[in-house]
C-alpha cells in the first residue's frame, strides 16, 4: 500500500514517530510525499526538496533470524538499482556506491537513510526524478537529465514491488546472495577510496569487498584490511 501527503517534513520522521506512538507498521506499506521540508540525509545533512522527485519511506520489521540490519542499506540500494535499470534501459555507467548511494557518471542519483527504531528499520529513499533544481550542479544528476524522464507514482510502484522482493529474501536467508548481487552493480574491487573515518582521520586505500554484515574492506598501501562501519566513500578520481 502507497500512501502519498503532498507535504510533509520528512517521510522517515513520520514513520519514526508513528512507530513511537506504538502504531503497527505493516512491511509493504510506504509513505511517498511529493514536498518535504525537512528531508533528512544521512550524517546529520539535509536532503533537498524536488517536486517531482521520489521521496518515500517503508519499514523493515526485524527479525530474530535476519542478518544485521545495516546489511539493509545495501539491499535497499539493489532495489533502486533495479528500478532505475527498469525506467531507464541502456543507461550505463550506472553504480552503487557503499554504503547506499546510487550514481551515474559519478553524480548521485540517489540516498537511501536508515533510521532504527525498536525492531523496526524505518528504510527512506529519495531518487532525483525531474528536472529541478533549476541549476543542476555535477554532483547530482537525475532520470529526466539523463533522458530517462519518469513519472513519481510509477517509479513508486516499481519501487515497491524491488523493494519487497529483496527484502523477503533478505528474510530468507539470501543474504549472501543478495551481497554478490550488489559487488557486481558496485564500484569493482581495486577501486582506489578514501573515507573519513572518525578515529582514524582520512584512510585511503583499494576497495576490497564488503563482509558479511555489510562493512565496506579496504587495503591499506601497508597491505592490511580495514574495515569501515560508517562514513561515505570517495571515489578517488571519480
Ligand atoms: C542521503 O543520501 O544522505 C540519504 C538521503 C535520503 C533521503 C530520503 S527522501 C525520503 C526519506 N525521508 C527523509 O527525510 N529522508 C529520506
Amino acid at each position: 500500500m502507497i500512501e502519498t501527503v503532498a507535504e510533509i517534513d520528512s517521510t522517515n520522521a513520520a514513520l519514526l514517530a508513528r512507530l513511537g506512538r506504538g502504531e503497527v507498521i505493516d512491511e509493504g506499506a510506504w509513505l511517498v510525499a511529493d514536498r518535504q521540508t525537512a528531508g533528512r540525509g544521512r550524517a546529520g545533512r539535509v536532503w533537498s526538496d524536488g517536486y517531482g522527485n521520489f521521496m518515500g519511506s517503508t519499514v523493515a520489521q526485524l527479525r530474530a533470524t535476519d542478518p544485521l540490519p545495516q546489511s539493509l542499506a545495501l539491499v535497499a540500494g539493489l532495489a533502486v538499482h533495479g528500478v532505475v535499470q527498469e525506467c531507464a534501459p541502456g543507461l550505463t555507467d550506472c553504480l552503487l556506491k557503499w554504503p547506499n548511494d546510487l550514481l551515474v557518471s559519478g553524480a548521485k542519483l540517489a540516498g537511501i537513510l536508515l533510521e532504527r527504531h525498536a525492531d523496526a528499520v524505518v528504510v527512506g529513499i529519495g531518487v532525483n526524478l525531474s528536472f529541478a533544481p533549476d541549476v543542476p550542479d555535477r554532483a547530482t544528476v537525475s532520470l529526466a537529465r539523463l533522458g530517462h524522464g519518469t513519472a513519481r507514482d510509477v517509479f513508486a510502484e516499481r519501487l515497491a514491488a524491488h523493494w519487497q522482493a529483496v527484502l523477503t529474501r533478505w528474510h530468507c536467508g539470501e543474504w549472501p546472495a543478495l551481497r554478490q548481487e550488489w559487488l557486481l552493480r558496485a564500484h569493482p574491487v581495486g577501486t582506489q577510496v578514501s573515507v573519513k573515518d572518525p578515529s582514524h582521520g582520512t584512510v585511503s586505500g583499494a576497495f576490497a569487498g564488503i563482509d558479511d554484515n555489510g562493512v565496506a574492506l579496504l587495503r591499506l598501501a601497508d597491505g592490511s584490511m580495514r574495515a569501515i562501519h560508517a562514513g561515505d566513500l570517495d571515489l578517488v578520481g571519480g
